[in-house]
Order: structure tokens, then C-alpha cells, then sequence
């Protein structure tokens, strides 16, 4: 039977540590588990049964291991110790005789994206974002969709447009909508991005580093490798879409708790064909997983395994264009909608329309 392997991480640090330590959960600060996961071994979480492919019929089994750094640890410590770490884990995926290996959230973020990890592994690697930047597009589109936002006409914005999966869900969202916003910390680095978009589009594009320029945009797709939230409530217009890719969240609870009027989607959540079983919570429903991990699952149902796959700082269309396609013939789909972890209803859509119109014609 084929075989892969997935790291994860604590994200919030008190709530992922609990579910595999409870104790160690309960009677630690976070910034004692900040400090403590420093000289943590990589842990073995579960073994992955199940999932079987809807085109072929073939069944794989994977482990699930837990790189035990924080996201703000991955960012403070030296890179050196960092990859150290990561790749401690990926032998132990070798071990365990994995034939692919996926670099969940933040293993996939810190320094070259993947590229010196897997130079040091046998293991083929992927970071999984050519699948997440699929999915993060199919998703804002379906949002707008049922949000009834027309693509051509619609003001769009990325935030952590100069990132990986931000780039290139730029220039991907750049053929489809009339306006786009690329918002991030750097102008030289915004500017470069714009210039490369505007050789092959037509869209109307702005560079801003200011996040007051959201309030411009009906559709907004954020994937920022900030550690803290990063758009609030009183940025956005009503009636808008926001998709949140990023691990740990870029869009502050408060937006949920002080905004009605706005359709918050996280990104990124897939079905995985078959009778899937974790064995571990990682926070999804049942039979449902990050668009990364589903990247590692559909190459290893469709047997790729010559050569690693999604690496570096540079995603490319093709890879995109490629993995989706795997991905849907063994029988990947987007998942409904979820808003912090539940569901996104019918019933939920018409309020958001409803409080969004009350609240434009208060204004006007
Ligand atoms: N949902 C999924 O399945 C999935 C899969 C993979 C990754 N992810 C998540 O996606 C996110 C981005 O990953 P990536 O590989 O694209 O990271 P990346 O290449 O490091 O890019 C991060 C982007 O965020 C910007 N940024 C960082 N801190 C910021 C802040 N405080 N305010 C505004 N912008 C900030 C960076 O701007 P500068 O250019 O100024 O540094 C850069 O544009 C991470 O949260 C990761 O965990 C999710």
C-alpha cells in the first residue's frame, strides 16, 4: 500500500497542545509552551486509514506528525535550528517508510519554503500550495457567486500579495476581476508584483500598504505568515467576502463577533474521497482536510513519487493547473463554507445579505 506522511504544528498554542496533552494544555501559559516546544522531540500522532481513490479505486494509508514549534517559535528561532527540527521530522516519516511528505502551515513558510528540507531528506517533499492556492481561488469565486458579486465588476484585494500563495492568487484573481488591490508591508516588493501582473492583465491594479484600502474591496483574499491578526472589523465594507488562508487566521475574531453584515470564509478546507479516518482531531469535521494535506494524498494516489513537487518561494500556474486536475479525478472536492469553525448555512448567507443592505442604507 502507498504511503505519506503530513507535518503539523501547534497553531494556538494552548488549544493544539491539549488535544494530543491535555495536562501539559491546561497548566502551561502559552509562552511557556512557546518556550518548552524549543526542546520538544518531533511526535508521532496517528496513522491515516481509508482514504481510496474515486477514479482508481486505490487505497493509501499516511501518518500525520507533529513538528512541536509554535508559529511565532518558527519565526524567533535562528532558521538553522528551525529546519533542524522540521527535518528530525521528516526522517521520521522515512522511518516509518512514508513515500511523500507534505510541510503543513508554517514548515512550509519559514526561509526557502521547503527547498533546503527537502535537500536533506530522500523523502519527495511538498509544501502542498499549489493545491492550496487552487482551492483559495475556487473558493472566493464561489463565495462571490453566492454573495451574488459579479467577477468582472468586483474590487479585489490580496492581503500578503508579495508571499507565495499570495503572488500567485494574485495573478491567478488578476484575469477574472476589474480591480485589484495588492496590499502588503513592502512597496518595492508590491511594485514588483504589479508590474508582472500588468503584462498579462487587464484588470486595474493598485499597490497599497495601508489596510484602510480594504474598505474598497468586495472580495478579499488574505494570506499574510503574520503570527496576529491582521484585518479588523472596522476595515471592511459590508456585503464584503473575506477568505482566510492564512494559519494562524489573518481576520480577528472581533470581525465574526462585530460584523453580520460580512461573509468571512476560512480557506483552504477540502473533502478526501473515501472513508477517511485521522485518528487525530486537527480541528476539521470529519473527512475533511487542508488543501495542503490533500496536495501530499492526491500525488500519493496518483503515485508521484520520482520527484518532489510544490517547492520554493515561486508557485507556478502549471503546477496549479496540474494538481487540481489530480486532485479532481481521485475524487478531491471544495468543501461548504466554514466561518471559525462552523458552518456556513443558507440561512447564514441571507442574513449577511440582509444586515449588509440594512447597514448601506443606514449610511446613504
Ligand atoms: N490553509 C492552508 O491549507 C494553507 C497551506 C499553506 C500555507 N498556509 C498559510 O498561508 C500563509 C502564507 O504562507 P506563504 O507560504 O505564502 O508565506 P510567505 O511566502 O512567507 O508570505 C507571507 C506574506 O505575508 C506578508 N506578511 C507577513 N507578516 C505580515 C504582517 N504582519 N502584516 C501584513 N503582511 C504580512 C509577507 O509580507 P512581506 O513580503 O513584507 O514579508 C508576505 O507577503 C501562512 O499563514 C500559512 O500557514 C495555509
Amino acid at each position: 500500500m502507498d504511503t505519506f506522511a503530513f507535518i503539523i504544528h501547534p497553531v494556538d498554542p494552548k488549544r493544539d497542545v491539549s488535544r494530543k496533552y491535555p495536562l501539559l494544555g491546561k497548566y502551561l501559559s502559552e509562552r511557556q509552551i512557546d518556550f518548552f516546544s524549543t526542546f520538544f522531540p518531533p511526535v508521532y500522532l496517528s496513522q491515516v486509514d481509508g482514504i481510496t481513490s474515486q477514479a482508481t479505486g486505490k487505497e493509501i494509508k499516511g501518518w500525520l506528525l507533529a513538528c512541536p514549534y509554535t508559529p511565532r517559535r518558527m519565526m524567533e528561532l535562528p532558521e538553522k535550528m528551525v529546519y533542524h527540527k522540521i527535518i528530525q521530522t521528516g526522517r521520521m516519516a522515512e522511518k516509518l517508510g512514508a513515500q511523500m511528505l507534505g510541510l503543513g502551515a508554517f514548515t512550509s513558510v519559514v526561509g526557502d519554503s521547503g527547498v533546503t528540507i527537502a535537500q536533506a531528506l530522500d523523502v519527495p517533499v511538498t509544501t502542498g500550495d499549489s493545491y492550496t492556492v487552487a482551492i483559495a481561488i475556487e473558493a472566493i469565486f464561489d463565495a462571490a457567486r453566492i454573495m451574488e458579486i459579479p467577477l468582472e465588476s468586483a474590487s479585489v484585494a490580496v492581503v500578503g500579495a508579495t508571499g507565495t500563495i499570495g503572488k500567485i492568487c494574485a495573478e491567478l484573481l488578476a484575469d477574472a476581476v476589474g480591480e485589484l488591490y495588492l496590499v502588503g508591508r513592502r512597496v518595492d516588493a508590491l511594485e514588483a508584483v504589479r508590474e508582472e501582473i500588468a503584462e498579462t492583465s487587464q484588470a486595474r491594479l493598485h499597490v497599497s500598504t495601508n489596510m484602510d484600502v480594504l474598505s474598497r474591496a468586495n472580495l478579499i483574499l488574505t494570506v499574510t505568515s503574520a503570527i496576529h491578526d491582521v484585518i479588523k472589523p472596522e476595515y471592511l465594507q459590508p456585503g464584503s467576502v473575506v477568505c482566510d488562508v492564512a494559519r494562524p487566521r489573518d481576520v480577528s475574531a472581533m470581525v465574526a463577533a462585530a460584523r453580520d453584515d460580512i461573509l468571512v470564509i476560512d480557506g483552504g478546507m477540502v473533502d478526501v474521497p473515501g472513508p477517511v479516518d485521522f485518528h487525530f482531531n486537527f480541528g476539521f469535521p470529519h473527512g475533511k482536510a487542508y488543501a495542503c494535506m490533500a496536495e501530499t494524498i492526491a500525488l500519493t494516489l496518483d503515485g508521484r513519487f520520482e520527484e518532489d513537487y510544490t517547492l520554493g518561494k515561486e508557485i507556478s500556474r502549471a503546477r496549479v493547473e496540474e494538481i487540481s486536475a489530480i486532485a479532481k479525478k481521485h475524487g478531491f472536492r471544495l468543501s461548504g463554507f466554514r466561518s471559525f469553525e462552523k458552518e456556513v448555512t443558507q440561512e447564514t448567507i441571507e442574513a449577511i445579505r440582509r444586515n449588509a443592505n440594512a447597514r448601506l442604507r443606514r449610511h446613504n
